[in-house]
């Protein structure tokens, strides 16, 4: 298959690609906005045609969908502390992007793919939500999230485009930038700074390893049925507060680096899907956490190349405004 990627030179994406290119012999065209989070290094060891530009971009979108048979829509910001401070992109991206590219998919006539969240399902105390939950976001990361997968859901209602939306649970591994828990609590630790843990850290997610989540929405395009929704969740749920605990065990930091700092506005408690609906298709998760995340330590300890120029650059910026008072 000849595949349009948007947003394949983030995490999930540059993993989508490399297993895509690799495993199942695909041609990528890869369209990314470059945003603070989307790198070309992520992409360095994949063959790969490589368009520079926003899904938004109407032009961008049609010189980079000609010829293929089907779009995976990675594009988006996805950070919810960003989306709480500057929520702009976040309408931008998801509500005009995913159109803008919804339109173009119309006009090729090909199968399209919607990466989406379990965030756009709000929070569970207990069980874990199926396809059919309500949609009940909380942050504008989710809403805007859950708007893009209802104006999916309209060209498939409405037009007939092939669509169809996966919704990961949070993911973890290699290349993930550092502003994300898992990442940060390991650069952290690894140059002994503090561990801002967000309130009593008693808050739960349903980690999955990035490459089971990618390998799940290929499966979605190769075999799922158009205008359904899969869930692609974790085989395992973790305390924010374990999953430092375990960092902490991972790299020998010092256990009284964990401080514990003023909580997320409207932080959600727990995330949690089942998975039934994508494993009948034929997939599983092949990582439990307790092996993906001492894998993804080593990735971080080995890949010092990668992470030492994000950390002097922006992120340093970035990481001021979010925590500096915080940790004084
Ligand atoms: P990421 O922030 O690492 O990468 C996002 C990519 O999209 C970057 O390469 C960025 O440059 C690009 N991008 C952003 N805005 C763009 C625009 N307007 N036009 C074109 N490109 C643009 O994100 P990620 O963690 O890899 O997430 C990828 C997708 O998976 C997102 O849709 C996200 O909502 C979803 N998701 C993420 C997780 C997670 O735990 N990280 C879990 C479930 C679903
Ligand atoms: O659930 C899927 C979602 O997972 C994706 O849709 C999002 O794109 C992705 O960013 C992620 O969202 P979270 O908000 O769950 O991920 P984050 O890594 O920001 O935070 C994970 C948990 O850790 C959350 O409860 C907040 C907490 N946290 C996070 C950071 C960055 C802290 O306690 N301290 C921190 O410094």
């Amino acid at each position: 298959m000849k595949l349009l990627v948007c947003g394949g030179a983030g995490f999930i994406g540059s993993n989508f690609v490399r297993i895509r290119v690799r495993d199942h012999g695909d041609e990528v065209v890869v369209l990314d906005k470059l945003t603070y989070a989307g790198r070309r290094e992520n992409l360095a060891d994949v063959d790969h045609a490589f368009v520079q530009g926003a899904i938004e971009d109407a032009e961008r979108v049609a010189e980079a969908i000609a010829g293929v048979d089907a779009v995976v829509n990675f594009a988006a910001e996805t950070h919810v502390d960003r989306s709480i401070a500057e929520p702009d992109a976040f309408v931008a991206t998801h509500a005009i992007g995913t159109y803008r590219l919804l339109e173009a998919a119309r006009e090729a006539g090909v199968r399209y793919v919607q990466v989406s969240t379990d965030e756009v399902y709000g929070s569970i105390e207990e069980g874990s939500f199926t396809e059919t939950s309500p949609l009940a976001p909380s942050s504008p990361y989710s809403a805007t999230k859950a708007g893009a997968d209802l104006l999916v859901w309209s060209y498939h209602h409405t037009f007939g485009l092939e669509a169809m939306i996966c919704r990961g649970s949070n993911n973890y591994g290699p290349y993930q930038y550092p502003e994300k828990l898992i990442p940060l609590m390991i650069l952290n630790a690894l140059h002994g700074d503090p561990l801002p843990v967000y309130g009593d850290g008693m808050q739960v997610r349903n980690w999955i390893y990035v490459e089971d989540f990618a390998r799940g929405i290929g499966h979605v395009l190769d075999h799922g049925t158009p205008g359904s929704v899969y869930n692609v969740g974790g085989p395992d749920e973790c305390p924010n507060i374990e999953v430092v605990h375990r960092i902490i065990e991972l790299t020998g930091a010092a256990p009284d680096l964990i401080e514990h700092v003023t909580d997320r506005p409207g932080h959600d408690r727990r995330y949690s899907l089942s998975s039934d609906k994508v494993r009948a298709l034929g997939w599983e998760p092949r990582e439990r956490f307790a092996d993906g995340l001492a894998k993804t330590v080593e990735w971080y300890r080995a890949n010092e190349d990668w992470w030492a120029p994000i950390r002097s650059g922006d992120y340093r910026a970035y990481y001021e405004r979010q925590y500096g008072r915080a940790l004084g």
